[in-house]
């Protein structure tokens, strides 16, 4: 058997072995025949014959950060080819360790939550997961033909989620906070990618992403409104505004920098003060912060928080479920 890459997690995850079988909340119940309705085949639903040059413009170039300015302008035909190509691995990649991460959280969720109408979702949930893992690493194996190892950022925030014993924590930092944040950006790569095969990709992954936000939603409202003590849910709040702080800082793309020999400070700095960019990051908390109010958590201290990040007006739009 040859040696595989991985890397052990320490994790306390306990089993909760229900006792009650009988279906309790209808609402979960509805969401979990859904979901059994809305399986997909990759193989059926995909036309993996479509050929994909990583090369083209499959996104408009300017959702690259540093579109426009002086180092864009420096580069060659060649160059801007192979910056596509590593731009679109590099957001992909992400795609896919993300997609991991929530395949390895939902699991943990089939075992650590104590009732059973949330035991029987998350099951489908993991098959999401595992489908999703499926399509990102074939569309980057066979299409882009290149893959990012995964964000540092990114990786912090998964093994904090992966780590925490407790089942409310993980539907908090995985179903509203990184999957919230994960279907604004499919929702933008679903509205402006040209290629047709990762458009198709894109909206069936969406889908199954809108079920599992709005799984996440249902399970923690009564749960937080009711039987939170006022220290417990500072604890959340505070875990929230680190999440989306650290999920902010993911979208730099350092590691393209490096890769490609560009000046990454410089880069870090255009990217963080380009309209595109700013406006683009601003609407990835597009989906959270509704959710999160919905959900409580939307203290005054919060409030100021996201109001610093400039996100704060988002809490008038929809929750979902
Ligand atoms: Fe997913
Ligand atoms: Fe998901």
């Amino acid at each position: 058997m040859r040696n595989r890459a991985y890397e052990p997690i320490p994790t306390s995850c306990p089993t909760a072995w229900t006792t009650e079988y009988r279906p309790e909340d209808a609402r979960l119940r509805d969401l979990y025949d859904k979901a059994k309705q809305s399986q997909w085949d990759s193989d059926i639903a995909l036309d993996w014959k479509q050929d994909v040059d990583p090369e083209r413009q499959n996104f408009p170039d300017m959702q690259i950060p540093i579109y426009g300015t002086e180092l864009w302008r420096a580069l060659d035909d060649n160059e801007i080819a192979t910056l596509r190509q590593h731009s679109t691995a590099w957001m992909l990649s992400q795609f896919l360790h993300g997609e991991q991460g929530a395949l390895l959280a939902s699991s943990q969720v089939v075992d650590t939550v104590p009732w059973v109408d949330a035991k029987l979702y998350g099951a489908t949930q993991v098959m999401d997961e595992a489908r999703h893992v499926e399509v990102y690493e074939r569309y980057l194996r066979e299409k882009i033909q290149l893959t990012y190892p995964v964000n540092p950022e990114l990786k912090s925030l998964l093994d904090a989620i992966l780590r925490d014993a407790r089942w409310d924590m993980k539907y908090l930092g995985m179903q509203i906070l990184v999957e919230g944040l994960a279907l604004a950006a499919f929702q933008f790569v679903h509205a402006f990618t040209t290629e047709p095969l990762l458009k198709n990709l894109t909206h069936h992954v969406m889908r199954d992403e809108a079920r599992h936000v709005a799984f996440g939603v249902l399970s923690l409202g009564d749960y937080y409104r009711t039987e939170l003590s006022e220290a417990e849910r500072d604890e959340r709040v505070e875990f929230t505004y680190e999440a989306c702080r650290l999920m902010r800082d993911r979208f730099l793309q350092r590691e393209v920098w490096q890769t490609l020999g560009f000046p990454v400070e410089r880069c870090v700095e255009l990217t963080l003060t380009s309209p595109a960019m700013t406006e683009f990051r601003r609407l990835l908390f597009s989906r959270i912060v509704p959710n999160v109010k919905k959900l409580g958590l939307l203290t005054p201290w919060l409030r100021e928080r996201f109001g610093e990040l400039g996100i704060l007006a988002f809490e008038h739009g929809q929750a979902d479920a």
